[in-house]
């Protein structure tokens, strides 16, 4: 066990290289399966649920290794159909194997998951979209029994832009006969990494970005090598961490185009940003001023993993700033932990309304989930004295190492054993 200690209120100056995106690696693992061939995954990050897609892949007979940052996986010897229970409840998302898995084999089994820690996670767009396109699926006893003759493509319409029910319906569509359409889809920059690396396996996928996504399937995938994009929410957490302890930071590899919701509000909260083809620049040399009601919301609005990053950068603002967080039913679960800080927040149902106070004071926080963690990170950076964050399982989830990241933005951060 280890966790952070954390200096505050030390200007940052340096610029760290920006992670590839978690949200993006993950669903092309799961498309690997889709090859039967070999393909090498660039600027690969490093994290426990890459590993664990690792371990799901190698558990159903294929092989991976590292090679520096690329992360090589050969889906050749795929045998088997089954995840197991253990490493579902490691990592919620992996039902996005499901989709692939049909494709390939016509059949998969896997247990139903279950809530998380940003409340229920429920899959029936999923399980509906794949059962459109041909799968019976059984779904008692917890365990989802999914079989099929074979996938026809079909017109989907999702009620609302799933990211993940969107990705599974690309892959299942990419293993079924004739032109499928994903109407409503996701337009996530993610889907837009999925349908590029989908592509260069050789599949034909168009739209994505947009809110129709048009596969044509039954086309013979085969490998490739695969540069994943850079995180997004990770260079949303470092652009935060500046605003709140000051500074002048550049992030290499970073794309504004992908985060422009949180750099206007940023903008509008008295930061400078700038961006060229090499990355993104961001000083901030006073105290914050509050902005206007932050809402979350699919892409292109306010990304829910956002909330909590912006909020402990906006804690020591002037003025107060209203968030209302409409994606996941349980993610304010940081507030608690930034209160003991000496935050001012109010929650009610969806909304957070956040006072901005003098002075933070460094504490011992837990970090309660993903997002909410990388928060605690950035209020110690503004927060007076020494904080310790434990519990640093839920950020190793997501941050291949913030404590190099942010020690090479100039903060005052290391981990140590507990
Ligand atoms: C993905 C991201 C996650 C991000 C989220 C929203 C990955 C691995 N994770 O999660 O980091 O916070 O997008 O941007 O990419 N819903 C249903 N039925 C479904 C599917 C979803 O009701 O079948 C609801 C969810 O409960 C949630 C909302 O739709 O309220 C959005 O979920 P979704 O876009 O599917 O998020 P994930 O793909 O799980």
């Amino acid at each position: 066990m280890s966790r952070l200690l954390v200096y505050g209120r030390k200007q940052l100056r340096g610029e760290t290289p920006i992670q590839g995106a978690k949200n993006s690696v993950l669903p092309i693992l799961a498309a690997t399966i889709l090859t039967g061939d070999t393909v090498a995954l660039q600027h690969c990050p490093h994290l426990r649920d890459v590993d664990i897609s690792v371990q799901i892949l190698r558990a159903l007979g294929c092989d991976a290794h590292w090679e520096m940052d690329t992360l090589v996986v050969d889906t050749a010897g795929l045998k088997g159909w089954k995840i197991s229970d253990i490493l579902m409840r490691e990592m919620r998302s992996s039902a996005i194997f499901l989709g692939a898995m049909i494709a390939r084999c016509h059949q998969a089994e896997l247990s139903y998951p279950g809530g998380c820690e940003l409340g229920p996670r429920p899959i029936d767009l999923h399980l509906a979209g794949l059962r459109a396109l041909g799968t019976d699926i059984d779904d008692s006893g917890g365990t989802l029994h999914c079989q099929t003759c074979g996938l026809l493509g079909r017109e989907l319409v999702l009620s609302l832009p799933s990211v993940g029910a969107t990705e599974n319906l690309m892959l299942a569509a990419c293993g079924a006969e004739g032109c499928t359409t994903i109407t409503n889809a996701a337009r996530e920059p993610e889907i837009v990494d999925l349908q590029d690396f989908l592509n260069a396996c050789g599949a034909e996928v168009r739209g994505a970005g947009s809110s129709t996504v048009t596969i044509i399937g039954g086309k013979r995938l085969h490998g490739c090598t695969y540069t994943v994009m850079p995180d997004r929410i990770v260079a949303a957490t470092y652009l935060c961490a500046a605003a709140a302890a000051t500074g002048e930071i550049f992030l290499r590899n970073a794309k504004e185009e992908h985060l422009t919701t949180v750099t206007a509000l940023l903008r509008e909260a008295g930061c400078e940003i700038k961006n060229d083809t090499a990355g993104i620049a961001c000083c901030c040399h006073r105290r914050l001023q509050a902005v206007g009601p932050i809402r979350t919301a699919a892409y292109p609005g306010f990304p829910t993993d956002a909330q909590a990053v912006l909020m402990a950068a906006l804690l020591r603002c002037q003025g107060t700033n209203v968030f209302e967080e409409n994606i996941f039913s349980n993610r304010y679960r940081h507030v608690d932990e930034l209160v003991r800080m000496g935050a001012d927040i109010r929650v009610s149902g969806r909304v957070a309304v956040v006072h901005g106070v003098e002075q933070l004071q460094g504490a011992c926080v837990c970090c309660t989930d993903l997002r909410g963690g990388a928060a605690l990170c950035v209020a110690a950076l503004a927060a007076e004295g020494k904080s310790c964050i434990d519990q640093l399982r839920h950020l190793d989830r997501g941050y291949e190492d913030i404590c190099r990241d942010l020690s090479a933005l100039g903060a005052d951060i290391k981990r140590v054993a507990s």
